[in-house]
């Protein structure tokens, strides 16, 4: 497993990252459920660990598993903004929300520090000056290592930018934003050049476009699957991936055929090529196996020339 740098900063992670939205917390909350992917994924390699305060019960469950590895030995992110409850101060990025979101996920990961905070989503009804001031606070008070973005807009980029620059403060040094070959759209909307031109990590999260790009639901939908299980995680959007994304998806999976290639190793490998660098999901041991085998298979250079080659009008 490599190590890379996350954009212009001094963090490095490994290439990938083991994420726990709707599995580790919302598929079980055994420990023991925890703890088997968690170990799984460190003896692959695998220091860079992602979690949120609305993945269900993932945060003290993952910190619980990562426990008895040490802690300089690997890289926690957790994010807050999302809303997680009904009342106004139960979401967004006021200085009241985030410092109040923070400790809570410290408290649930049990930790004394998290190497990565994000800002989940942006939030156009707080200034860029009191945003930038309250994660440089958490870095100022040594409970957080660096601070983050997620799915923001190029222009929300552009602002904190400036407003960093201009008042002196640590910018965020990566994004997180939606990335597969299924869902291109941070290539479309300026959001990764943004990331390559000022030197801010690409973290690409869902690189098998949750499940679609393993070939999964090519032919039916499997009864252990995200789709099947959508009852029992409250979440039933996976199904609109396909609807939305299915001439990608279905080109995607028919060249991979054509090349006899495996569809695992083709979806990550695609994201490191860009230097994306995913942030990957999986519900049981044998998936992240066989996700982290792929990433050494040898792929033919036309495979790819086809695959980037294609246009969703085509
Ligand atoms: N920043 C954000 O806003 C944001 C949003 C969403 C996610 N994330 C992060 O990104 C991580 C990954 O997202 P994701 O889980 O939605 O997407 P993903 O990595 O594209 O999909 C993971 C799912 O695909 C299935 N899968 C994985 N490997 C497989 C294999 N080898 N064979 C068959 N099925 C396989 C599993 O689902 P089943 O077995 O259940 O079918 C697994 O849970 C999350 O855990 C989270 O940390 C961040």
């Amino acid at each position: 497993m490599e190590y890379v740098r996350l954009g212009n900063s001094g963090l490095k992670i490994t290439e990938i990252t083991f994420g726990t939205a709707l599995t580790v917390g919302t598929e079980s909350i055994m420990q023991e459920y925890a703890e088997n992917m968690v170990d799984t994924a460190w003896d692959l390699g695998i220091r860079s660990f992602d979690t949120s305060n609305n993945y269900g019960k993932a945060e003290g469950l993952l910190g619980r598993a990562l426990k008895k590895y040490p802690r300089e030995q690997y890289v926690l992110t957790t994010k807050g903004s999302w809303p997680i409850g009904d009342s106004p101060y139960h979401k967004g990025l006021s200085r009241k929300h985030i410092l109040w979101a923070f400790e809570n996920s410290l408290n649930e990961l049990g930790m004394n520090y998290v190497d990565l905070y994000y800002a989940h989503r942006y939030d156009p009804e707080v200034s860029m000056e009191e945003i930038v001031r309250t994660f440089n606070y958490l870095i100022e008070s040594g409970k957080v290592r660096y601070w983050a973005t997620s799915e923001w807009p190029q222009s929300a980029l552009e602002e904190c930018w400036t407003v960093c620059e201009k008042l002196n403060l640590e910018k965020p040094i990566t994004e997180q934003f939606i990335y597969s070959y299924a869902l291109i759209k941070a290539e479309e909307n300026g959001v990764k050049k943004f990331c390559d031109k000022y030197g801010l990590g690409s973290l690409g999260f869902s690189p098998l476009c949750q499940g679609y790009l393993t070939g999964k639901y090519r032919n039916n939908i499997p009864t252990d699957s995200r789709i099947a299980k959508s009852g029992i995680l409250h979440y039933d959007k996976t199904k609109n991936f396909y609807e939305q994304n299915k001439k990608r998806i279905d080109f995607f999976l028919d060249t991979c055929d054509r090349y006899q290639a495996a569809y695992t190793a083709v979806a990550l490998q695609w994201c490191l090529r860009r230097k994306i660098y995913p942030v990957l999901g999986a519900s049981k041991p044998e998936q992240l196996k066989e996700n982290i085998q792929a990433l050494s298979y040898k792929i033919p250079e036309a495979l790819w020339e086809e695959l980037e080659e294609f246009r969703t009008e085509d």
